[in-house]
């Protein structure tokens, strides 16, 4: 059984003070939450602060980002150990934001997807076509190639526990979400591709949901066999509309 991921992606949000609110407000509210796993990912200069307010609670860390050199010239990137020593335990890789604006490669994921696995901390690796390519009917092809790169050449171990996030780009912080069934169709693929790739790990492997999830349309999304949890922008940000997410099935 996976046991489903709610992940909130802060991207560029949040001063440490508006984290630290967020995440008191948070802690309390999903307290009694067992079944759901809960992360939020907030920006890098607030890591530290929220991994010593999460300390004991259901609520895990994860970073937006990192570099695979562990240490060295590198100006403006950080390392997995710097990730490691501020509390994370995962770490977005890949997003469309990332690849649309900072160069980010299937290449480039692949690096930071194999880095983070043998450091120890799990990869959310991002997926996802644009409008045009789902216009163009390429949607598939997209697809497939951005799962055989960006997570080939790990264990069977590590690709069970690796976690896809399928964002298709236009329904990012658009209000336009996937329908159910729309997003059921493509996880159903990455996972059938998956499996050509690492067997069983398929059954094991979670592939959350992202683009315009709210407390609204969760529930929907959640009955379908292959969508394991949500990945989620917009909706996190505030600890009410988060919580009301983590609880989906109440
Ligand atoms: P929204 O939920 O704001 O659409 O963002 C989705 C996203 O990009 C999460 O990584």
């Amino acid at each position: 059984m996976r046991k489903p991921l709610m992940a909130g992606n802060w991207k560029m949000n949040k001063t440490v003070p508006e984290a630290i609110n967020v995440v008191k407000s948070l802690k309390s509210a999903v307290a009694s939450v067992s079944g759901v796993e809960i992360l939020i990912c907030p920006a890098f200069t607030a890591l530290y602060a929220v991994s010593d307010e999460i300390k004991g609670s259901n609520i895990s860390l994860g970073a937006q980002n990192l570099f695979w050199e562990a240490k060295g010239a590198f100006t403006g990137e950080i390392s997995l150990e710097m990730l490691k020593d501020a509390g994370c335990s995962y770490v977005i890789i890949g997003h469309s934001e990332r690849r649309q604006h900072f160069g980010e490669t299937d290449e480039t994921v692949n690096k930071k997807t194999k880095a983070a696995l043998a450091a120890g901390i799990i990869p959310v690796v991002c997926v996802g076509e644009t409008l045009k390519e789902r216009e163009d009917n390429v949607t598939f092809k997209v697809i497939e190639k951005q799962v055989r790169v960006g997570l080939s050449g790990i264990s069977p171990q590590q690709a069970s526990l690796a976690v896809i996030a399928y964002e298709p780009v236009w329904a990012i912080g658009t209000g336009k979400t996937a329908t159910p069934d729309q997003a059921q169709e493509v996880h159903s693929f990455v996972r059938k591709i998956y499996e050509q790739m690492y067997k069983e790990s398929a059954e094991k492997v979670r592939i959350l949901y992202g683009g315009s999830v709210n407390p609204n349309n969760v529930s929907d999304l959640m009955k379908k066999t292959d969508i394991d949890g949500g990945l989620v922008g917009g909706a996190s940000l505030e600890a009410e509309s988060f919580a009301k997410l983590v609880e989906y099935s109440k």
